[in-house]
């Protein structure tokens, strides 16, 4: 038995696009609608001049298998031999969905796949992973293959300076929820480690003052940082079921991955660490997060208590729902699809490196404890 760590991408800290795109004769750009009408495009487009290039800015949050169908024609016809992806987890994730399925199509496809960041959360930019959605099914797909890895990630915090409130917010918890996931998985490893370590760290410390000083680009930029190791530890290590349930929960009632992620996770820990019933091997795993962020006291059950409220603490400051409830969804929407969720959340790639193993019936309590809002503490 043995595990891989691998991290493939190189980081570029700040403006490296100039020389990310030495050599690049046709070029692709994936993005969304946001970033043309903004002219946050021009940021790759002025380095293009006299380059063939085209925009395909029609990715929406949570890009869907049509847009991804989409892509991959305009990938095949117009052949370019770089693919530039611009903005959140969403158009970084479309554009790993049509190389992967246009190097299916045809093998003689091959790209350089630049991955430009725009909001702090996903860490899409380093990671083997892309979710796309099947909107007939309401169906949320994390295709996991390391050929979608990009090559260069540019890490430019003055791209996020744009991002409103709430989307601030929303990915942040996201960064925190693949750190916290990381440490705890059953496939981490010193490595891993490492990095959640540091990215758990880097967001307790700089999430609410970028809440509250969004035009501050240094404190952003350590965001941007957190999230980018966030996103290498989990894409060697795996996630849990926070992951598994949130895919299918924002499927579902089309609430953000970052809101998702953030207003099931106080519920998650405290089914991982035990406190719903008898503590767990994991519980000792969330009090050693809890002595990372100082939160910590002799009594390992009390330290992840104290875990829990802190994150119950950011929910509240940051202006996230705490349950399913209260983030507007009615109890027969909820109870109507609750079953397909259980199974969906049960089938979730994420679920195999959940530190605890649970039962259909176990994410069902879980589903309707985070409805409900029933704490833990
Ligand atoms: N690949 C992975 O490893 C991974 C991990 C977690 C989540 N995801 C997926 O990523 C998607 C979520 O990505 P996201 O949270 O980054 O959001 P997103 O890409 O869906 O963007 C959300 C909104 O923010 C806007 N936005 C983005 N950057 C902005 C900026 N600088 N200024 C102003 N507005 C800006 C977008 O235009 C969009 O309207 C989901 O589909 C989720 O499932 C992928
Ligand atoms: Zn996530």
């Amino acid at each position: 038995m043995y595990s891989t760590f691998s991290s493939k991408t190189e980081i570029k800290l700040g403006d490296g696009l100039k020389d990310a795109l030495v050599g690049s004769s046709k070029v692709l750009i994936i993005t969304d609608h946001f970033m043309v009408q903004s002219k946050m495009t021009e940021y790759i487009t002025r380095h293009l001049e006299g380059v063939p290039h085209t925009i395909f800015s029609e990715v929406k949050p949570n890009p869907d298998v049509k847009t991804v169908v989409k892509g991959v024609e305009v990938l095949l016809d117009f052949r370019p031999d770089t693919v530039v992806a611009l903005g959140g987890g969403s158009p970084i994730d479309a554009a790993k969905g049509m190389i992967f399925f246009a190097h299916q199509q045809d093998s003689s496809v091959k790209v350089k796949f630049i991955a430009i960041p725009t909001t702090s959360g996903t860490g899409s930019e380093v990671t083997k992973f892309a979710v796309i959605t099947d909107t007939d099914t309401d169906t949320k797909y994390p295709l996991v293959d390391e050929s979608m890895l990009p090559e260069i990630a540019i890490l430019d915090a003055e791209l996020t300076k744009s991002v409103p409130r709430t989307i601030t917010s929303d990915t942040g918890m996201d960064v925190l929820t693949h750190a916290i996931e990381a440490f705890v998985c059953t496939a981490r490893n010193d490595f891993t480690d490492a990095l959640a370590e540091k990215a758990i760290k880097l967001a307790n410390k700089f999430l609410i003052q970028v809440f509250v000083s969004p035009d501050n680009v240094e404190l952003r930029q350590r965001m941007h940082n957190a999230s980018c190791l966030a996103g290498i530890a989990f894409s060697n290590s795996g996630l849990g079921i926070n992951h598994s349930m949130a895919h299918t929960l924002g499927a579902h009632f089309h609430i953000p991955h970052g809101k998702a992620n953030a207003l099931l996770l106080p519920y998650v820990i405290a089914f991982n660490a035990g406190l719903y019933d008898t503590l767990t091997e994991a519980n000792k795993r969330y009090a050693k997060v809890a002595r990372l962020i100082w939160l910590d006291c002799a009594n390992e059950r009390q330290s992840t208590m104290n875990l829990i409220r802190a994150m119950r603490n950011y929910i509240s400051k940051l202006n996230i729902p705490a349950s399913i409830k209260a983030a507007g969804v009615t109890r027969q929407d909820f109870d109507k699809v609750l079953p397909l969720m259980v199974e969906s959340a049960f089938n979730d790639p994420c679920t195999s490196t959940n530190p605890r193993e649970c039962t259909r019936e176990e994410l069902r309590e879980l589903f309707i404890r985070a409805y409900e809002g029933k704490n833990a503490v």
